[in-house]
């Protein structure tokens, strides 16, 4: 790749290095008003877009901006693509149809008690210490619990985790994330192996015997869906959720408008997710030559969209950086991506954050910080690691 540091657009911005997320949002609102469209010499080099225009313009040419070459910035080590995202179509919307009526708000529902049950279960031993870490008691284990839950993956919950955990953790490494996303599939296909052939009992053995164009989905793009699933399924929610328990406790005067009015829920689940979405950015490859804002983006190049710059475009919303329930098109934030490959777990991470928040409104209403909280991200995730909660204990 050639370097492009004699490039007016050149910025210093390096998504793999650790230090990052303690100032992300001033390094990103930085670039932003400086360069809206600019270039980074980081790992393999990378246009990012940072405008909120630009961001749904990039994610909807899909033939200028493909998903093929990978969408991470830089590559995990996996050895094959995550299905359908790293699909263009005709594929990707075959796959996509197959998968997304199964994660509609309607398709939901009869997982609605289950899901309700997995939040009581991580809250209930908690509740006569009236102590939590509410991350890592709650948030980490609901998200895998119910996409687990909803795939009929009934094997060792933290293990799954684990596995889906180091496997993000290990992007920018590529030996170890080569290893670590072995250890995954191999997991995956001994699960899916065992559904092979059999009476159609749950959500991937559905999946497992599904035809597309009258054949079996083959072996390498079935594993790759079950690995988006059971991913994307779960890391994204953990911070989402972590994010909106630490909103509630920290932002001045909320909880009491929310428990006088619970319509408000959903508000201050979209204003968290615009300010804090928990995956910040996703990658593309140009695929065509293109100019945008008076740059050439050549092909081969790198494109990472900053959903973390357009969720705080000044163009788009007034006063970007506050948190603000009432703001006028609050579920406009492109937390969930946009176009053909907007998330397919949108209606189910909503589902669990709704049911988590109005648990703790109704369960432990006095809940509060109880020391402070600790951040991580990766190179394209962000949310809370730790934050120890009290309350009146519960018996
Ligand atoms: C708060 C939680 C979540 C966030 C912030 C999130 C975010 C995203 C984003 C930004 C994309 C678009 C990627 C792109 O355009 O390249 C995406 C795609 C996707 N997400 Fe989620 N996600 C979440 C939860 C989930 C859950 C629970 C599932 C499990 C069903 C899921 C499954 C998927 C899939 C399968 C895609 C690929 C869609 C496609 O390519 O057509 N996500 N997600």
């Amino acid at each position: 790749m050639t370097a492009r540091t004699s490039r007016p657009e050149t910025v210093s911005f390096d998504n793999t290095d650790p230090e990052l997320i303690t100032h992300l949002y001033e390094r990103i609102n930085d670039v932003q008003s400086r360069c809206p469209v600019a270039w980074s010499d980081a790992s393999t080099g990378f246009w990012m877009l940072t405008k909120y225009e630009d961001v749904v313009e990039a994610s909807r040419d899909w033939e200028t901006y493909t998903v093929t070459e990978g969408i991470m910035i830089p590559p995990t080590g996996a050895s094959m693509p995550v299905i359908p995202a790293e699909l263009d179509p005709p594929r990707h919307s075959k796959l996509r149809k197959l998968v997304l009526p199964n994660f509609t708000e309607k398709a939901l529902e009869p997982w609605v008690p289950g899901i309700r049950r997995i939040i009581a279960d991580a809250f209930e031993p908690l509740l006569p210490a009236g102590k939590a870490d509410i991350v890592v008691d709650v948030a980490r284990p609901v998200p895998v619990l119910a996409i687990c839950l909803i795939l009929g993956i009934d094997t060792d919950w933290r293990r799954i985790r684990r596995l889906a955990e180091e496997f993000l953790a290990a992007t920018g490494k590529p030996e170890l994330a080569r290893a670590k996303a072995a250890e995954l599939e191999a997991f995956l296909e001994e699960e899916i192996e065992a559904r092979r052939g059999e009476p159609v009992k749950d959500l991937l053995g559905a999946y497992v015997n599904a035809e597309i164009d009258g054949e079996l989905i083959p072996e390498r793009e079935l594993l790759g869906l079950v690995q988006l699933l059971v991913v994307a399924g779960h890391e994204t929610t953990v911070n989402g959720m972590g994010m909106l328990l630490y909103r509630l406790v920290s932002e001045p005067g909320l909880r009491d408008r929310v428990l006088a009015d619970r319509s408000l829920v959903d508000k201050v689940i979209d204003e968290t997710l615009r300010l804090h979405p928990p995956v910040w950015n996703m990658g593309r490859t140009v695929r065509e030559q293109t100019t945008l804002r008076g740059s050439t983006l050549c092909p081969g190049e790198k494109v990472m969209l900053v959903y973390g710059g357009a969720n705080r475009d000044p163009d788009k919303f007034e006063h970007p950086g506050e948190f603000d329930i009432d703001r006028p098109g609050i579920t406009q934030h492109l937390t969930f991506g946009s176009g053909r490959h907007r998330c397919i777990g949108e209606a189910l991470a909503r589902l669990e954050l709704r049911l988590t928040l109005n648990y703790v409104l109704d369960t432990i209403p006095d809940v509060e910080l109880d020391g402070e909280p600790s951040f991580s991200g990766g190179t394209n995730q962000f949310g809370p690691r730790a934050m120890p909660v009290r309350f009146a204990s519960v018996t």
